[in-house]
């Protein structure tokens, strides 16, 4: 049995917990064993929840049970996580994140205390959202130089953008609707200023260029002073209005990357994108282009995304355990034959 512990039972916790339960029997044939949450870390009770019984309010009790070998931090924001997701890594603790302002932040030092380790740091779900993105950068796309990266990496301006295009409402009704729908970053200003686009497009741009990459250095500019005019001047144009984060490399490993609202055309692979879908475009120098879209935000794609990390990290566990059980026969079977 693999035990894990949540930390974060919010939104994206809760998913979490539901992707467990629904696809259960799935996810434990893949690992080749019986996936466990054993804890989930919050503030709060839940009565009446089965997830109840395994509320935990102290990170104590995750970091001290040698049981625990994968922790998800779906919590959000910088403190507490920073420091309980770098205890768990020293204490050997693969950890599953959904969180972009950490990975963004402390994303280099945390890859590094993992490989030093032999564990996993995994982030598939800090950008966008359940479209697979990470993975595809660090596998199947690896033979390229990836020259561009643009997308559409926040799902509340998109969705606000599109309302205000196609309906012709106004910024604060459609950031309203945005909230009341829930997708929404508890501080509005995050989606609406590009602040998390921003901290997505520098976690790409890492991963691309392998240097990190500061979203204080990108330029950001949000939607705030898109109105219903600019919306009707961009029409009239025959264009749409897209909040665009983009990463481009020049000469050597230099890279420019931005985020804006962009006047879009139809011939752009990124105009037909609406709702609160994300789409990437990329660029390689060998594949040319693909495209990546599908629900960059909300509560069951999300932790569709953190619960394939913890796979990959329960089958990276089970690999060392094979290796060191392999090791440990060998030096048996040495043993025995230097007696004979
Ligand atoms: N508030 C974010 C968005 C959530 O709207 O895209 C996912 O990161």
């Amino acid at each position: 049995m693999i035990n894990i512990a949540v930390m974060g039972y919010g939104t994206v916790g809760s998913g979490v917990v539901e992707v467990v339960n629904t696809n259960g029997a799935r996810i434990n044939q893949r690992i080749g064993e019986e996936l466990n949450i054993k804890y989930v870390l919050d503030l709060k009770d839940f009565p009446g929840n089965p997830v109840q019984e395994k509320i935990v309010h102290d990170f104590e009790t995750i970091i001290q049970d040698d049981d625990v070998k994968i922790v998800v931090e779906v919590m959000g924001g910088i403190e507490p996580a920073y420091t309980f997701v770098k205890r768990c890594l020293l204490a050997g603790k693969s950890v599953a994140t959904s969180n972009k302002a950490l990975v963004a932040k402390h994303g280099a030092e945390l890859l590094s205390i993992a490989k030093d380790h032999n564990i996993n740091f995994l982030f598939e779900a800090s950008v966008g959202g359940g479209i697979p993105i990470i993975r595809p950068l660090n596998s199947s796309l690896t033979a390229d130089e990836i020259e561009e990266i643009t997308g559409i990496l926040n799902g509340t301006t998109n969705y606000m953008l599109t309302k205000m295009f196609y309906e012709g409402a106004d910024y604060d009704s459609v950031l309203k609707e945005a909230q009341a729908n829930g997708f929404a970053e508890r501080n509005p200003e995050a989606d609406v200023e590009g602040y998390d686009a921003c901290r997505k497009i520098a976690i790409l741009s890492s991963l691309i260029s392998g240097q990190q990459v500061d979203f204080e250095d990108i330029y950001c500019e949000g939607i705030t002073e898109i109105t219903v005019e600019d919306m009707k001047y961009a029409k009239a144009m025959g264009a749409a209005i897209k909040l665009l984060a983009s990463s481009k490399r020049y000469s050597g490993n230099r890279l420019h990357a931005i985020v804006a609202p962009c006047l879009l055309y139809p011939d752009h692979p990124l105009y037909n994108v609406n709702g609160v879908f994300n789409s990437i475009f990329v660029h390689g120098n060998v594949l040319g282009d693909a495209m990546f879209y599908g629900s960059g935000a909300g509560k069951l794609p999300t932790a569709s995304a953190v619960v394939a990390d913890v796979v990959d990290a329960a089958k990276h566990l089970n690999r060392n355990i094979m290796t060191m059980w392999k090791q440990e026969k060998l030096k048996i079977e040495d043993k025995a034959g230097s007696r004979r």
